[in-house]
């Protein structure tokens, strides 16, 4: 028998609520299994110095402390009810939010409920080995936080099934277990997150590019007018600015670790960098290359009946929904997709309702150029001249109307044997990983120390000194 309010913090007054209890007496015993199973390699007794989220308000995450991972006190937490919401976009546009599933939308919520939960745990499965080659406590910290509180958003969204979608919720929930990521029989439910992250170059950039397209499927259900999945998906965006944060901030510090060793060494063949054993930039552009492409295509097709119909339903909004000035049902209104057309990309409009996949993408490729342009400060700061760029949306697409094509970085459609003949000069090769790997053979856990191919950061977590012992080995 769990003692609820002690062993799992929330606000859904879980203490009280019969129907919960039950289906999380016989599922929290199955997460456990999974997280011993899949959760970070040899991790399970060590002290971690981690936050834990106790409850919604803003000193709510002000716990710090020692904690052995299989103890984190995993908790739900919706954000406080605002009883005057009402579904804001689509047919229903005007009514309250509602408080309980809308027995028409049963399925498709369900779904889509599914699909965001089933991104959590995978991405706990991908990045299982990687606390075995850390650069350094501080780091080796980051991802366990990262990995914990993906595993609270695979409750968060457990918890919906189960308070609001009695048995098929239960089934649905102990599915989130049973598929793996990368597995042939039964693999996660989105390409991205069956992609292997085979070494902290690739964390980082998977948690800058594809905990940035959490964020903004997040920020889409967040405006749901379905209030509980609303309220769930705002609070887990408090903790997806972390994981940004460790993405954007751990490429960085290689981008300028390398820098500094190339001006120190007066070298910029790509050959000469690695011989000095750190990242050359063209490697950093081909990893970041493939994990935009890839992430892009989490955003679904460009034209999408589903996109419409989500919207239209008011189960998914846009992007900061309640601040686009327009009428919030997009009957009338068009928007640009691009095809190809021949040799040439050609761009379109189609009904804005059924390109509401490719207007999303759209709003995340704003932000991802922001932080791009953050990084390519660092190396001109350093006055080295190479630039990192965004491939064209068309490049390296398996999903919507690239899917196909071979499209350059540059955007030119190519025969397949011409954009083959360039592929690994575009996107990482197996030689690229191997170098990237070689220089990951063990880990860093002297506190202070990091490895050789990344700068240390600005400064430590929760005002702790760099070589602050972060982990806890026993
Ligand atoms: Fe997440
Ligand atoms: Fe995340």
């Amino acid at each position: 028998m769990i003692n609820y309010t002690e062993k799992i913090p929330n606000n859904v007054d879980l203490g009280r609520d019969r129907v919960l209890q039950r289906a999380l007496e016989h599922w929290q015993p199955a997460y456990m299994s999974w997280w011993y199973d899949m959760g970070p390699n040899e991790s399970h007794n060590y002290d971690v110095y981690l936050r834990t989220a106790v409850s919604v308000e803003p000193d709510g995450w002000a716990q710090f402390d020692y904690v052995k991972m299989p103890e984190y006190r995993w908790g739900i937490f919706l954000q406080p009810r605002d009883e005057k919401r009402q579904v804001n976009f689509g047919i229903h546009k005007g009514q309250p939010a509602w408080q309980e599933v809308p027995g028409e939308y049963r399925s498709i919520l369900r779904r889509i409920i599914v699909t965001q939960g089933d991104t959590e745990p995978a991405s706990v499965e991908q990045q299982k080995m990687l606390g075995m080659s850390c650069p350094s406590l501080y780091d080796l910290r980051n991802i366990f936080q990262v990995n914990v509180e993906e595993g609270r958003h695979l409750w968060a969204m457990v918890y919906l099934l189960h308070r609001y979608f009695g048995r098929d919720g239960r089934e649905e929930a102990e599915a989130l277990l049973a598929r793996r990521s990368g597995d042939t029989d039964n693999p996660r439910i989105l390409g991205a997150f069956n992609e292997p992250t085979p070494d902290w170059l690739a964390f980082y950039m998977f948690t800058f590019f594809t905990d940035r397209d959490g964020k903004f499927q997040l920020c889409a259900l967040a405006e749901s007018g379905f209030d509980p999945l609303s309220r769930t998906c705002r609070f887990m965006l408090t903790e997806e600015a972390h994981h940004m944060f460790v993405g954007e901030t751990g490429v960085s510090r290689i981008i300028q670790r390398t820098c500094e060793v190339m001006k120190e060494n007066n070298v910029e063949d790509p050959s000469d960098v690695r011989a000095l054993g750190v990242i050359d930039l063209q490697t950093i552009q081909r990893y970041l290359s493939f994990h935009y492409s890839v992430t892009l295509d989490l955003y679904g097709s460009d034209v999408s009946s589903n996109a419409a119909n989500y919207f239209t339903s008011g189960l998914k909004g846009r992007f900061r929904e309640t601040k686009l000035d327009d009428d919030h049902v997009l009957s009338e209104a068009e928007y640009p997709v691009s095809e190809v057309t021949g040799d040439k990309i050609v761009t379109k409009k189609v009904p804005a309702l059924t390109a509401l996949n490719e207007r999303l993408r759209d709003d995340y490729i704003d932000e991802i150029a922001d932080g791009v342009g953050r990084w390519q400060r660092i190396i001109d700061n350093v006055g080295i001249s190479f630039r990192l760029t965004l491939p064209h949306k068309g490049f390296h697409r398996e999903i919507g109307n690239f899917t196909g094509h071979f499209i350059s970085p540059e955007g030119e459609v190519l025969t397949e044997e011409a954009w083959r003949k360039h592929e690994f000069q575009w996107l990482p090769s197996a030689k690229d990983y191997a170098y990237v790997q070689s220089l990951m053979s063990g880990r860093v856990t002297e506190p202070g120390k990091f490895a050789n191919w990344i700068a240390p950061p600005v400064r430590g977590i929760n005002n702790q000194p760099l070589d602050f012992e972060y982990v806890r080995f026993n």
